[in-house]
C-alpha cells in the first residue's frame, strides 16, 4: 500500500492544531488505500524517509530558518534519499509569528535539490490559526495522500 509520511516539528498547541488537520485530511475516508504514517522530524529515520512513497512537512520557522529538527530529519537522510526518491510528490505547512520565508526558501532549496514534487501550496500560519488556515491544513493532507491513491 502506498505510504504517505508526515515528518513534523511540533513544539506548541498552534503547530498541534495545524498538524492535526493535516492529519485528518490525508486519513479522510474518501482517501482509500493510502497508509497514514506520522513521525517527528527528531526521530523520523532515513528508512523510514526511504520508504514513504510520498510526504508532507510541518515545521515552525526559527531564527530565520526552517527548525532545527526539520533540518535535522534532512541532515541524517539527504544523501540516502538523493536520487532514490526523485518525482515523490510532498507538501509543506509552516507556523511562525515573525516571519517565514527563511523557512520556506530552506524547504524548497531541499526538496529541490531532492526532484520531488511539490503537489499542494505551502500553507504559511502567523499566529493563532484561523479556521480558514485549519482547512488549508486539511487539504493539504488530503492533496498529497491523494496523489498516491492506486
Ligand atoms: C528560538 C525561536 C526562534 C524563532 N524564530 C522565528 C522566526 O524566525 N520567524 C518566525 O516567524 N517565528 C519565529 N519563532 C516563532 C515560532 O515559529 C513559533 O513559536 C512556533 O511556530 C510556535 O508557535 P506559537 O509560539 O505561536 O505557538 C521563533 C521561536 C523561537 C522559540
Amino acid at each position: 500500500m502506498p505510504r504517505l509520511l508526515i515528518v513534523h516539528h511540533t513544539p506548541s498547541p498552534h503547530c498541534q492544531e495545524m498538524f492535526e488537520a493535516v492529519v485528518a485530511g490525508a486519513t479522510d475516508p474518501d482517501i482509500e488505500g493510502v497508509e497514514v504514517i506520522r513521525r517527528p522530524a527528531l526521530t523520523v529515520s532515513p528508512v523510514e524517509m526511504l520508504e514513504a512513497d510520498g510526504y508532507v512537512l510541518g515545521t515552525p520557522a526559527n531564527l530565520g530558518y526552517l527548525s532545527g529538527a526539520m533540518k535535522h530529519a534532512f541532515d541524517c537522510a539527504y544523501y540516502q534519499l538523493l536520487d532514490s526518491t526523485r518525482g515523490r510528490p510532498f507538501g509543506v505547512y509552516i507556523h511562525g509569528n515573525e516571519g517565514t520565508e527563511g523557512a520556506e526558501r530552506g524547504l524548497a532549496a531541499i526538496t529541490t535539490g531532492l526532484g520531488w514534487a511539490q503537489v499542494a501550496e505551502t500553507v504559511v500560519v502567523m499566529g493563532k490559526p484561523t479556521r480558514a488556515d485549519v482547512e488549508a491544513c486539511w487539504n493539504l493532507g488530503a492533496t498529497v495522500a491523494a496523489q498516491l491513491m492506486g
